[in-house]
């Protein structure tokens, strides 16, 4: 994915993708940061050195100039977090832009407006990414959140804009979603849960091709179960996934994969925070019940299986964590995750609701990777190419492993 630190940059305007899309309140203020943090080493390495950078982002899913979904909330905190004070533009391309891309200093910041308020940007019109080309001498996507997406700002780009490179935040996740877990230090243990085994049913037959261990919680049990001759109550199940969990279970068997499912749930009599709940075995959940976390027996087995590993990916919760009462089973592993971080096993939490989960825990700095992406870290976890990587240009940074 080419080399940033090869790069010659002093005085070269650097066009750097990053995946800005942050979360916003109904005032515009940013309730998450995370990804205006981890965007921010590329642009201070770019900078110390010299170069000039033009920063893009998309923010949301707006169609067409929609003022609520302005970058413009980004730039204080882009500000603070750099130590200088980010100019911002009012458009992506055009006249206007290319004036101040020409004015800008040496270690100066450009944040451009939204991307994606051109429905070129997603269309990947290679006019349009022709014209983001022309603004500078070299491409940085550190974008990892938006790589499984070819849009002209991922990928379009890089056919008119060379060298075209990883930045660092973009190296790092590769280095841990693909590096870490084709290649782990075993013996290797995937958790995957989540409410839906239609939605893990890529990450889980990819994960089973690489882990010793795979332990499954979350909604998605139930259909497993199912598949077994257990009764659910009124759990979740997916009745058209039957016979899927049931190849996957064969799958597991056939490849020597210990594949764990939970001994007992925590079952409630409704959905809401507030339901009545009792723990019952997996074998014993009555009529009218549906289990929303997994059980004190399931989280002991489950932290005894991890106590044997070197490397952990967790992808899903394994029970309904928005709610207090059924936050026990995520947030024990999102605990033991951390203690054994602690003690120098690689642990990749792999995007989505597993890093709102350890952010809650109050544990994210001790993990070894939590990835910035949703969709793009299960389409690499299920071993899809993402199209803004491949785009870019061949031979790869240093490992930071
Ligand atoms: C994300 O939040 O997953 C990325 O920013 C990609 O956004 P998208 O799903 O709107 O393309």
């Amino acid at each position: 994915v080419g080399d940033l630190t090869a790069a010659d940059l002093e005085g070269k305007r650097v066009l750097v993708r990053a995946d800005l899309n942050v979360p916003l309140d109904d005032n515009q203020n940013i309730t998450d940061d995370t990804r205006i943090r981890a965007a921010i080493p590329t642009i201070k390495y770019l900078l110390s050195n010299g170069a000039k950078v033009i920063l893009t982002s998309h923010l949301g899913r707006p169609k067409g100039v929609t003022p609520k979904f302005s970058l413009a909330p980004l730039v204080p905190r882009l500000s603070e977090l750099l130590g200088i004070e980010v100019k911002k533009a009012e458009d992506v391309i055009g006249p206007e832009v290319e004036k101040l891309v020409a004015d800008l200093a040496n270690g100066a910041v450009l944040l451009l407006e939204n991307v994606r308020f051109y429905k070129e940007e997603e269309k990947n019109d290679p006019e349009f990414a022709k014209k983001l080309a022309s603004l500078a001498d070299l491409f940085v996507n550190d974008a990892f959140g938006t790589a499984h997406r070819a849009h002209a700002s991922t990928e379009g780009v890089t056919k008119f804009l060379k060298p075209s490179v990883a930045g660092f935040l973009l190296q790092k996740e590769l280095d841990y979603l693909d590096g870490a877990v084709s290649n782990p230090k075993r013996p290797f243990a995937a958790i995957v849960g989540g409410s839906k085994v239609s939605s893990k049913i890529g990450v889980i037959e990819s994960l089973l091709e690489k882990c010793d261990i795979l332990l499954l919680g979350g909604g998605m049990i139930f259909t497993f179960y199912k598949a077994q001759g257990l009764s659910v109550g009124s759990s979740l199940v997916e009745e058209d996934k039957l016979e899927l969990a049931t190849s996957l279970l064969a799958k597991a068997k056939a490849k020597g994969v210990s594949l764990l499912l939970p001994s007992d749930v925590i079952i409630a009599d409704k959905f809401a925070p507030d339901a009545n709940s009792q723990t019952v075995p997996a074998s014993a959940i009555p009529d009218g019940w549906m289990g929303l976390d997994i059980g004190p027996d399931s989280v002991k087995t489950f932290n005894d299986a991890l106590d044997t590993t070197q490397t952990i990916i967790w992808n899903g919760p394994m029970g309904v964590f928005e709610f207090d009462k059924f936050a026990v089973g995520t947030e024990s592993i999102a605990k033991k995750l951390a203690e054994l971080s602690k003690k120098g096993v690689t642990t990749i939490i792999g995007g989505g609701d597993s890093v709102a989960a350890v952010e809650k825990v109050g544990v994210a700095d001790v993990m070894s990777h939590i990835s910035t992406g949703g969709g793009a870290s299960l389409e690499l976890l299920e071993g899809k190419e993402l199209p803004g990587v491949v785009a870019l240009d061949e031979g790869v940074m240093t490992s930071k492993l």
